[in-house]
This record gives structure tokens, C-alpha cells and sequence, in this order.
């Protein structure tokens, strides 16, 4: 019976075919694992800022006594974006102070959501779907686009710091597949020249617009309705005469 880290390396090893056990989750203990490094340590920097402090106590308000600790995931998410799209230890432990849970707890949160940066990224975290319907729609060809265009590999970083790549499961924009996810933008409906563009405007400090890229407004059909195409009947139109 072959081992997983084989059948991991025998499944990426076919040209074309894409398997589930050949995602670099799988093939890498980054997601779980900690090690310390000179820039991410129990020693690393790390403090709320005051406007964030009054931030975490306003989230930690919304969640009634005894169950504070429910605030973590936001607590976590604002602590990366004071960091710069990242999360240190030494930011989870301020986490778990401020909530008074045990450190094993916010790493449990911080190691599951894959939200959670737990070492450096560029300015840009490129996050590219491909997932099935991504998958489907031509997610292969957009990562491709993006390794030639910045010249690195998934899960690195491009000399200037700007762009880091990461391959990701759905990011329920399914609808607007093929699509990628750049810090807190969707950009929906790829084609492969969209997204040279979009790193190219990025890369020259601009902002592209996000949402979809093949005319469509949101997730309505390309092509016009097919269904509800009347005017809404309004609240009452269940209510029969007879009756
Ligand atoms: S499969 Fe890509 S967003 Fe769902």
C-alpha cells in the first residue's frame, strides 16, 4: 500500500491530471505546523494599536458574558490587517490574552481558516480557486497565466514583495468561475488576458475594478433571464379569490 507523501507524489506526477491528493495542503505540513523563524517567534512585536483596541472591544461586545471567546475569528482578522496580511504567533497570543483562552484554542482557529497567514505574504495575496467549477472553467489556464506573468511558483513570494501565489479551495463565487481572490477583491469571469491585466495594474500601484470580467453586473445569467422574467407579484399574489 502506498504511503500518502507517495501516492501525493505519484498523483502530481501525471502531466494533465489534476488530483485531490496532490493540493499542496496535503503534500506540506505548512498549514499545521509552527516553526519559529527571525521575523515570526513568540519574541515577534506584536501589540493592538489603540484605535484597534477599541475596535476589539466593540466586536467583543457584540458576543454576551461567558462567551467572548466566540469573537476570535475577527479578533484574528484584525490583528493580520494591522500586521500587513499576515499573522504572527506573538499576535495569536495577544489574541488569546485579550479573550482569557488558553493559546492552544486560537490555534486551533488560526491553523483551520486558511484566512489565516501564518507567515509572510506579499503586499498582493493572489489567491487562485481551483476548485472543480474553476476547475471547469479554466482555473488551469489563469493559474498558468500567473506563474509565467510573476515568475514564481505557488506558495512564493516575487522578489519585490508585491505578489505572493496561493492555490485555494472554492471560494463560493462559483458562479463567476474562473476567479481569484487578491487581499479582500474577488475578480470574477477570467479570462487569461484579464488576469496578466489585473497583476499588471496592481503591479503599476492602481486599483482594477473587481467583480466579474464578461460584462455580467453580479451572477445573472450571461445571456439574459430565462426565469422571473415578470414584474414581482408582490406579497399578496398567494391568496386566492375563492377562497
Ligand atoms: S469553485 Fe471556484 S469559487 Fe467555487
Amino acid at each position: 500500500m502506498l504511503s500518502s507523501m507517495a501516492r501525493c507524489l505519484r498523483a502530481t506526477s501525471v502531466r494533465g491530471v489534476r488530483n485531490l491528493h496532490g493540493s499542496p495542503a496535503v503534500c506540506s505540513d505548512s498549514l499545521f505546523v509552527h516553526r519559529d523563524s527571525p521575523e515570526n517567534n513568540v519574541d515577534t512585536p506584536f501589540e493592538f494599536t489603540a484605535e484597534n483596541l477599541k475596535r476589539a472591544h466593540a466586536i467583543m461586545s457584540i458576543y454576551p458574558d461567558g462567551h467572548k471567546k466566540a469573537a476570535v475569528i475577527p479578533l484574528l482578522d484584525l490583528a493580520q490587517r494591522q500586521v500587513g496580511n499576515w499573522l504572527p504567533i506573538s499576535a495569536m497570543h495577544a489574541v488569546a490574552k485579550l479573550l482569557n483562552m488558553p493559546r492552544m484554542r486560537v490555534y486551533e482557529v488560526a491553523t483551520f481558516y486558511t484566512m489565516f497567514m501564518r507567515n509572510p505574504v506579499g503586499k498582493y495575496h493572489v489567491q487562485v480557486c481551483t476548485t472543480t467549477p474553476c476547475w471547469l472553467r479554466g482555473s488551469d489556464d489563469v493559474m498558468k497565466a500567473i506563474q509565467d506573468k510573476l515568475g514564481i511558483k505557488v506558495g512564493e513570494t516575487t522578489a519585490d514583495g508585491l505578489f505572493t501565489l496561493s492555490e485555494v479551495e472554492c471560494l463560493g463565487a462559483c458562479v463567476n468561475a474562473p476567479m481569484v481572490q487578491i487581499n479582500d477583491n474577488y475578480y470574477e469571469d477570467l479570462e487569461v488576458a484579464d488576469t496578466v491585466g489585473i497583476l499588471e495594474a496592481l503591479a503599476a500601484g492602481q486599483e482594477p475594478k473587481a467583480g466579474p470580467y464578461n460584462g455580467r453586473y453580479a451572477s445573472e445569467p450571461k445571456n439574459g433571464l430565462t426565469s422571473l422574467t415578470g414584474p414581482p407579484p408582490g406579497p399578496g399574489f398567494m391568496v386566492r379569490d375563492d377562497l
